[in-house]
């Protein structure tokens, strides 16, 4: 028996959903390139692909539009619960505990084998997670959560639910983008933890908390929030080098933000967010902490460790400043991400229904057949 520490390389499953080519860097949703994808698709259109094999033609996409931002109200008992959480809870922390509550709030949730059933609970979880991830950023604060207009579309409605104004059609836009981006990735870590769930023959709800719970992590999702605070910590331009040097030189830490198991060449996604971050940064006269991850970035990509090991940014790195910029806290980015890879880890759970139980093995390395000793003389 040999250890595949991480499971690196291990296929685990068949998908049509995405393919990522971390060679080449390259990512295809149900065949599209990315880059199509973040120019022309709405968020639910790319929902629509990964739930249905295909794009929607506009009736399609209107009625799933209309259908999301019908079911994105949150029960009263869930507004109730968020308002007695402490203030101070971490917002990915909040997100799982309100996705596991509001299985009590639907009637399909202890349904596990029907797949249309399911997709109906993937449309409401599509807009529930992203009122509640609204709905934390007002009530961590002491503010009312704004309920969604059933007229926006999920980017134009998370924006809105922030502050109640008309959504900045440059703010909602950049939303999109994010959304669609992050929307699916293959076997990341968050959706093997909703498949495995889903493996056991368990429900919807139960194998989005899993995702959730897996992308809380830093070396997942969570990197997002730890890319910008590490940004902030840097603070100045003229502090990268001196920052860069007695942090990562010394190999004390890692730049968050860095790094993928898949990709050893740029993440697509991170070449298309850097330059979204960069127009934002421009437009909104603060160019500060895109030049400061650009320049981090840069010394990391002409030193020899990054090179050898072919480190490059990811997702995580200039989404953060495009969030940042758009003036969302940095423990909110991670919930951001949930409410994009909603759509992912639901396409694969309906993907895995019916599929088999997923167990795999541990090489047991400790000692056997041992002698009971009595407790006294321990
Ligand atoms: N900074 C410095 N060194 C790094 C970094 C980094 N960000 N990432 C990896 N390395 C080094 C490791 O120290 C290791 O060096 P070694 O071979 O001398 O031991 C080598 O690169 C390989 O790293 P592993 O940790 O073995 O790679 P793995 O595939 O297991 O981990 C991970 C990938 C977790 C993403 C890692 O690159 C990392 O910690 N990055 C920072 C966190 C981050 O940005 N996570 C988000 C990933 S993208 C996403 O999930 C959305």
């Amino acid at each position: 028996m040999t250890t595949n520490a991480g499971l690196q390389g291990v296929v685990v499953a068949d998908s049509r959903l995405s393919l990522v080519d971390g060679q080449e860097g390259k990512l295809y949703y149900c065949g599209y390139p990315i880059q199509t994808l973040a120019e022309h698709a709405l968020f639910e259109e790319v929902e629509f692909l990964l739930w249905h094999n295909r794009l929607p033609n506009q009736a399609e996409l209107d009625l799933l539009t209309k259908q999301i931002a019908a079911e994105a109200s949150l029960p009263a008992g869930i507004i109730s619960l968020m308002k007695a959480l402490p203030l101070d809870a971490n917002p990915m922390a909040v997100l799982r505990t309100v996705v596991s509550a509001l299985a009590h709030y639907d009637a399909d949730s202890e349904d596990n084998t029907n797949k249309d059933l399911t997709l109906q609970k993937a449309i409401r979880l599509t807009g529930q997670v992203t009122t509640a991830t609204a709905a934390w950023e007002r009530i961590r604060v002491g503010q009312e959560p704004i309920a969604p207009n059933p007229d926006y579309n999920l980017a134009q409605n998370f924006v809105y639910m922030l502050d109640g104004n008309v959504p900045p059609e440059a703010a909602w836009k950049a939303i999109n983008v994010y959304l669609v981006l992050l929307c699916e990735h293959g076997m990341n870590a968050s959706t093997f933890a909703a498949r495995v769930v889903t493996g056991t023959i368990s429900d919807i709800h139960s194998a989005i908390t899993a995702g959730i719970a897996a992308l809380k992590g830093p070396a997942h999702g969570g990197a997002n929030t730890e890319a910008m605070n590490q940004f902030l910590e840097i603070g100045e331009v003229e502090n990268v080098e001196p920052w860069f040097n007695t942090n990562i030189k010394s190999g004390d830490k890692r730049i968050m933000g860095i790094g993928h198991r898949v990709y050893k060449a740029l993440d697509p996604r991170a070449a298309i967010l850097k330059e979204r971050a960069r127009e934002l940064a421009e437009q909104s006269g603060n160019l500060k902490w895109f030049q400061i991850a650009e320049k981090l970035d840069q010394l990391a990509r002409a030193d020899a460790y990054f090179i050898d090991r072919n480190l490059y940014a990811n997702v995580d790195y200039y989404s953060a400043i495009v969030l940042y910029t758009l003036g969302l806290k940095t423990d909110a980015f991670t919930p951001l991400f949930a409410m994009a890879r909603i759509g992912g880890w639901s396409a694969h759970v309906i993907e895995q229904m019916g599929g088999r139980l997923i167990r795999p093995d541990v090489n047991y390395t400790g000692p056997l057949d041992l002698e009971w000793v009595e407790i006294a003389n321990r």
